[in-house]
């Protein structure tokens, strides 16, 4: 639940004052890390290195696979923010927790979200392994990050979401994609709220319904970016197929399996728009 409009307030100046006091506010680009993807960080020249649990309000990734921590440093020598481990909202966590870090950073002065995540694929074109950046999203995770008080400072109550994925950055990644002979699909990912894997009743619904991807974070996270207007940019790698007439078993080790085989690609791509926003 959003908490009433002061404490949400404090929340946020808390979180913010914490990270200035820490690391600055030089960043001007937050780059939010999916499960199994956290190799960018490794390019961050890091200068500082802050565990979450040290952070006021910041909650703690449950998931093994996440780290836990934000870094502040340069990477390819644009001042960047980065957060390695994301908070779900399977972990029990509100829409309102798992955003807390993006209005952080929002008030701190970034200006552009970079956002990688691991998602199952509907789209009979794409394979294990496809990189596709996000041009758009549905979402069913049947919670939204804004109910409660709207905080006039953030934005507006009634957000526009006609182009929530950036246009320019979109265009960065397509041209640094083809100059690195990437492959790289475009698409509309469709957010649920998990655990689980679909059933194949669920992902032949979630394609008719328009998604060429499924995955259980990111949305919220853009939702809040866009209500501080944001620059946000998305990136899905397939770490499964979800075909429903061929679908196969899949394990959280195939998952990290195929985020890992597709990381490299991933990772220059990002640092591609990276540098371009230096
Ligand atoms: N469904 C939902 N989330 C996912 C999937 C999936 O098939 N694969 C990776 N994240």
């Amino acid at each position: 639940m959003t908490p009433d409009i002061d404490t949400a307030r404090a929340q946020v100046t808390e979180a913010a004052d914490a990270l200035r006091s820490r690391i600055g506010d030089a960043a001007r680009v937050g780059i939010i890390l999916g499960t199994g993807l956290g190799a960018l960080a490794d390019e961050i020249d890091v200068r500082e290195s802050v565990p979450y649990g040290e952070i006021p309000g910041f909650p703690l990734s449950t998931v093994e696979s996440h780290h836990g921590r934000l870094l502040a440093g340069t990477l390819r020598g644009v001042e960047v923010l980065a957060m390695q481990g994301r908070f779900h909202l399977y972990e029990g966590y509100s829409a309102w927790e798992v955003t807390l870090p993006v209005r952080a950073m929002a008030t701190l002065g970034v200006e552009a979200l970079l956002i990688s995540n691991a998602a199952g694929g509907m789209n009979p074109l794409y394979r294990r392994g496809d990189l596709m950046l996000t041009t758009d999203h549905i979402n069913l995770q049947g919670a939204n990050p804004l109910i409660g008080p709207n905080v006039d400072e953030w934005g507006p109550r009634f957000p526009d979401m006609s182009a929530p994925y950036d246009r320019a950055l979109r265009d960065q990644a397509e041209a640094a994609a083809l100059d690195r002979g990437i492959r790289l699909q475009q698409g509309v990912y469709v957010a649920v709220v998990g655990p689980n894997l679909e059933t194949r009743a669920e992902y032949r619904f979630l394609r008719m319904i328009g998604a060429d991807v499924v995955g259980m974070s990111t949305v919220p996270e853009v939702i809040v970016a866009r209500h501080h207007g944001l620059r946000c940019l998305a990136f899905s790698v397939v770490t499964d197929e979800c075909f429903p007439d061929a679908l196969e078993p899949v394990s959280i080790e195939d998952v990290l399996a195929a985020a890992g085989e597709a990381e490299p690609k991933l990772t220059m791509l990002m640092g591609d728009v990276v540098a371009s926003l230096g």
